[in-house]
């Protein structure tokens, strides 16, 4: 997929839908009657198992209780596989099923939204759809998106992102499919059901939330029914993604969160993302790392970037993260956003620069963990001229980039890139 091609539509602005929501603390107990309501009746179960915590019987033992036959797949990966889905959509056809839960992060919801779109397609490869509105067939089956994270946003937006592992297996190529018939039927954010998120994926999570929230307050769509949705988010995850990280069964927090990652995906939808995003699914494809973390990372250089085209949006930010920028200029207090983002980072414990980040870094790590070749030839991140060039190139094809703030060139990204792997969070302050 070319940049240029995607930047033509660009003048006109294209509102995508949401789906309806159930929201609040014990709303997951309405999953079992609003999946008979939408005529659920042999139901394909989608999660990566969340092992360490009972929600998923829970779920699935609700489920049972209102009469739904569950067929359940356990095995869908962070940074989802081509392989996920499609396993996923044989067991659908075999047991001939007729809806679709997904229960997790964005990982579940995205490989979940893939598996629909192929169903429809009568078991075409996921890979076919990357790219924008590319399903040919509306009519998929129901959905419902259950949330066990406060970062993702995919159980209520258009897009899902999956590693295509059937291209050069030396190239992995994680892409995003922005997709209107990909929308779930019914999202349901219940802030308990984030209790059990291990406090490094909630840090994490927290980031891919001020992600969503900051690239389509700055991007080039400029859309502006985004505007006050991504300053809310912004606002609501300065306020509580201190206290989800570290007091996490307190519900305030949770809860703030939980809006927060609702709110901010709902900017994005229409609004656009950037090239944190861009940076994040190359390092993705990569190395397997979580896609919260590599925004974390990405964050702070890519606001420096965008930084000389935006100065007031990113005064405007600032005012949101809680920085009094009275007597400030516009260029002052988008630094003093800046430097905002960077302490919240530290004040979450995230890892300053990709090549810090090591196989015990964070719970759940995949460095080098497979089960492809390619993965298990890949226990660290290199950060060498060759890893930056590649990780940049990658940067360049990715959907998210051309809505970027700032034109991006090889030239121009490659050292953002390279900042992001080997550099100092402290040159960028001011
Ligand atoms: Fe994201």
């Amino acid at each position: 997929m070319k940049v240029e091609e995607l930047l033509k539509p660009f003048p006109i602005k294209e509102f995508h839908p949401f789906p309806r929501a159930m929201m609040g603390p014990g709303a997951w107990e309405l999953v079992g009657p609003e999946a008979l309501k939408l005529g659920f009746r042999t139901v394909l179960v989608m999660t990566s198992g969340l092992r360490g915590s009972d929600t998923v019987e829970k779920i699935v033992g609700s489920l049972k209780y209102h009469g739904l036959e569950v067929v359940l797949y356990d095995q869908v990966e962070s940074n989802p596989k081509d392989y996920n889905v499609m396993d996923a959509v044989a067991l659908y056809q075999e047991n001939k099923c007729d809806s679709f839960i997904s229960l997790g992060g964005g990982s579940s919801h995205d490989a979940c939204k893939g598996a629909r779109i192929s169903v429809a397609h009568d078991g075409r490869s996921v890979n076919e759809f990357e790219g924008f509105n590319k399903s040919e067939n509306p009519k998929n089956p129901p959905h419902i998106a259950i949330s066990t994270t406060a970062g993702t946003g995919s159980e209520t937006s258009w897009a899902y992102v999956i590693t295509d592992t059937t291209t050069n297996p030396d190239q992995p190529h994680k892409y995003v499919a922005f997709d209107d018939a990909s929308v779930a039927t019914l999202a349901v954010d219940d802030p308990t059901l984030y209790y059990d998120c291990p406090i490094d994926y909630t840090a994490q999570c927290g980031f891919d939330v001020l992600a969503h929230a900051s690239e389509p307050y700055v991007s080039r769509l400029n859309f502006q029914p985004s505007l006050g949705n991504a300053l809310h988010a912004i606002r609501l995850t300065a306020a509580h993604l201190r206290e989800a990280t570290w007091n996490p069964q307190e519900l305030a927090g949770r809860e703030g969160m939980m809006y927060a990652q609702y709110i901010a995906a709902q900017a994005f939808n229409s609004g656009g993302l950037g090239i944190i995003h861009s940076i994040s699914h190359a390092v993705s494809a990569f190395y397997d790392t979580h896609h919260g973390l590599n925004n974390a990372i990405a964050l702070p250089r890519v606001w420096a970037f965008n930084m000389p085209v935006a100065y007031q949006r990113f005064a405007d930010i600032a005012v949101a993260m809680g920085v009094d920028t009275h007597g400030m200029t516009a260029v002052q207090a988008a630094d003093a956003a800046l430097a905002a983002a960077i302490r919240l980072l530290r004040d979450v414990g995230i890892p300053e620069k990709f090549t810090d980040v090591k196989q015990d870094t964070y719970s759940k790590n995949r460095l080098g963990k497979g089960p492809t070749a390619f993965y298990e030839r890949s226990p660290e991140i290199i950060g060498d001229a060759r890893d930056v060039d590649r990780l940049t190139s990658h940067v360049l094809g990715d959907a998210c980039t051309p809505g970027n703030a700032k034109e991006c060139t090889f030239e121009t990204v490659r050292p953002v890139v390279d900042h992001c792997l080997n550099g100092d969070l402290d040159d960028l302050l001011a």
